[in-house]
């Protein structure tokens, strides 16, 4: 790990909240006079957000044009096509973003990072391993400190997805079915148990604002550990 910073990513499925758990622990922290920044995968550089329009747009509509962007062709891609974009956008985000704040000792909160890819294309039939080694090529020692898995069962996250986008067009992954994402949760509880210090199972099915007090605990600990404590009013 670069620095004195502390990395930290937020994963699960759909639907799970990681992004307003993500946003909140970010007002939390900086609340506390910690400095922290949040970003996210895919996006948060040029190449990120290019590879993002690119991945999420369904693969079978054109994207609209958009200023200075040009129209995306309908795109199906290969698990090993998305996840070598994904790792391009991660690459990217790494060197540019995640690394630099590392080094200047602070506290970087990723929504998404490799562990998406190793649940996600795996589900679509990816070896873990093979995507391992490019993977510690792509990071180099910018390991998170602590993973916030938020774990739902895929049929709970879809009908929160339903309820919240009801009209939004769902992207190239939400419109695979639930077998597809309940492998992607199978796949997350997986690498939790196989590194259970570092990837930490949050139920994501209980009340936001207690997932937050637990979310809230395990980084606490965290920090503490770094000497990072907030202050105590
Ligand atoms: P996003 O709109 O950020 O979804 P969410 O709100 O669920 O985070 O879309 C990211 C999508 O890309 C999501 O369905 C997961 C998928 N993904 C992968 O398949 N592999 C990856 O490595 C990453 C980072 C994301």
């Amino acid at each position: 790990m670069p620095g004195r910073g502390v990395l930290i990513s937020f994963e699960g499925g759909e639907g799970s909240g990681k992004s307003t758990q993500a946003a909140r622990l970010l007002d939390h922290l900086t609340k506390q006079g910690i400095d922290a920044i949040l970003t996210r995968e895919p996006g948060g550089t040029p190449l990120g957000d290019w590879v993002r329009r690119l991945l999420l747009a369904r693969p079978d509509v054109a994207s609209a044009p958009e200023e200075g962007n040009p129209t995306l062709p309908a795109t199906a891609l290969t698990p090993v096509e998305e996840f070598l974009l994904f790792s391009a956008a991660r690459a990217s985000l790494v060197s540019k973003v995640i690394r630099p704040a590392l080094e200047q000792g602070r506290v970087v909160l990723v929504d998404r990072y490799y562990h998406s890819s190793y649940a996600y294309q795996s589900a679509g039939g990816l070896e873990i391993a093979w995507m391992c080694e490019v993977t510690e090529r792509v990071v180099g020692d910018c390991v998170p400190d602590l993973v916030i898995l938020l774990d739902l069962p895929a049929e709970q996250g879809f009908a929160r997805n339903r309820g919240e986008n009801g009209t939004e067009t769902p992207d190239r992954f939400e419109m695979r079915g639930l077998a597809f994402h309940q492998r992607v949760r199978e796949a997350y509880l997986q690498l939790a148990s196989a590194e259970p210090e570092r990837i930490r199972v949050v139920d994501a099915g209980a009340e936001s604002g207690a997932v937050f007090s637990e979310v809230e605990s395990i980084v606490g600990m965290l920090l503490a550990t770094r000497g990072m404590q907030p202050e105590r009013k």
